[in-house]
């Protein structure tokens, strides 16, 4: 092949898929570039791009929401009755009795681009917490030690990247000394991308060789647990349940005895914590059944009339918001893999860098173009079985989603304080306030201190007074 000739079954096979233009600039590239562009393009699944480009690109798919949909069943977040109380307490044994036996194992998605939070570098390195400055990465990692600790056990971490942003997660993990834990009870592993179009259908080059890709959504996550080995390491170690959440969840409860038990009792699949929306139309997914079968509805998918809809006490009958924090099983994740199976593809209209017809590269001022992507809770009309279980807000919902205002750096923090001042309220502490109510200190609770809210009742001889102005942190 001369150097400038163009691989000529690739040609073709582009013309087909009307992808042409991706070697638009293969005179251009050294030797191993033009490798690396093969590598690529040889990786593309052509037939259903096709069919992504139709239905997804070129126009948004639409009208697949069924509008019989009716309120599921969950557990709330007390008890109500004695029947119920007798069953939380079997699920609070039965979810220690797993813990301790190393059954459940930590797994954190992290392989968003967080491009609203706009932090350079990956998003669990954010540091977060109001008075130590703790990175979101640390945090975990403290709670995992101090679980691992309470419970005598070992619990393994595994943490989901992309390829955007791995090799810096693992040098993150590295620099710090993977955060006192034993790198051998730390899996990193990459998530998959898919390509990222024009309107007009056209895959856009993010360089003269290079595809531009971005992370296949969370969903992403249940098909990466299987092809990086994750789930054949969890078999190995006796893993049977996978504590899933969101890396940009600072509050996150991640060995829930009482969520697991009631997962496990139930034989669930895949299960869920929810929490009780604000309004009709707080920006969370909506658990709902659809045919039959649990299924998280966005918001912006669910009709007004549905939303507002109102039970006759007055409460919402959509109410149960999706928070992402999930209990996976692994058989349910293996069972999928073994068969074979796909989550729907969203669509995201987006400003992606590219570079042109002539080379130049572009930083799009508006969006030009569409990002396609899978939700983990897309799976969960594929479990045979699923709970929900209600969890309060500021216990465990705290997501930073925005460098400013809603969502972001500034009310994940005062969600962590206003829960430390809670916890410590409900052990009798005081709690320097200010006539308004508001609080008058700020206060960080270490996991080393306390993992769950009850543990402060025994900690109460290592808590100093806590004055007004004071930084408190407890560890
Ligand atoms: P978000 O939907 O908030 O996306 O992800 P994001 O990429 O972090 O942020 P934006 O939308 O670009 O601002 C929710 C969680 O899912 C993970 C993220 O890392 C975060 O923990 N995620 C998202 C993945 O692991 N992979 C993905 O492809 C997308």
């Amino acid at each position: 092949m001369a150097a400038e000739e163009k691989p000529h079954e690739m040609e073709q096979l582009l013309r087909k898929h009307s992808q042409s233009h991706l070697l638009a600039f293969w005179a251009d590239l050294k030797a191993d570039q033009r490798n690396s562009l093969l590598t690529q393009l040889d990786a593309m699944d052509w037939p259903g791009i096709d069919a992504w480009v139709a239905k997804y690109v070129k126009k948004a798919a639409s009208g697949g929401i069924p509008r019989e949909l009716t309120p599921p069943e969950f557990y709330p977040a007390l008890p109500t009755g004695a029947r119920q109380r007798d069953k939380y307490a079997e699920a609070l044994k039965m979810g220690k009795k797993l813990i301790s036996a190393g059954k459940v194992a930590a797994f954190v998605v992290a392989g968003g681009q967080g491009t609203r939070l706009g932090f350079p570098g990956p998003k669990g390195d954010l540091p977060i917490s109001p008075i130590e400055k703790k990175t979101l990465f640390r945090i975990f990692a403290e709670t995992i030690t101090a679980v691992s600790d309470r419970y005598g056990t070992t619990c393994p971490w595994y943490v989901m990247t992309s390829p955007l942003n791995h090799d810096d997660t693992v040098e993150i993990f590295r620099k710090n000394g993977y955060y006192g834990l034993d790198s051998d009870n730390i899996f990193l592993f990459q998530q998959g991308t898919l390509p990222n179009f024009g309107f007009d259908g056209r895959i856009l080059l993010a360089e003269k060789g290079k595809i531009a890709a971005s992370p296949d959504g969370h969903g992403g996550s249940l098909k990466a647990l299987y092809e990086s080995g994750a789930i054949e390491d969890m078999k190995r170690r006796g893993i049977e349940y996978i504590s899933y959440w969101q890396v940009d969840n600072p509050l996150i409860n991640i060995f829930d005895p009482l969520f697991t038990g009631l997962h496990a009792l139930d034989g669930a699949e895949m299960s869920s914590k929810t929490v009780i929306k604000t309004g009709p139309f707080e920006k969370v997914g909506n658990f709902c059944i659809a045919n039959g079968r649990l299924t998280v509805i966005e918001y912006s998918d669910l009709p007004d009339d549905l939303a507002q809809k109102e039970n006759p006490d007055g409460s919402l009958v959509f109410r149960l918001g999706s928070i992402a924090i999930h209990i996976i099983s692994t058989a349910f994740v293996e069972k999928l893999n073994d068969k074979g199976f796909s989550l729907p593809i969203h669509r995201a209209v987006k400003k992606i860098p590219y570079i042109d017809s002539k080379g130049n590269p572009i930083k799009p001022d508006k969006p030009n173009g569409v990002k396609l992507e899978t939700f983990v809770f897309d799976a969960l009309p594929l479990a045979a079985n699923s709970i929900i279980l209600e969890t309060i807000r500021k216990e465990e919902f705290a997501p930073t989603k925005n460098a400013t205002g809603t969502d972001s750096i500034e009310t994940s923090r005062q969600m962590m304080i206003d829960r430390a001042a809670d916890w410590l309220e409900s052990a009798h502490v005081e709690i320097p306030r200010k006539a308004d109510g508001s609080l008058d200190c700020t206060l960080e609770i270490a996991p080393s201190f306390a993992i769950y809210k009850e543990d402060i009742a025994e900690k109460l001889d290592q808590i100093p007074k806590i004055h007004s102005g004071d930084k408190t942190y407890l560890a």
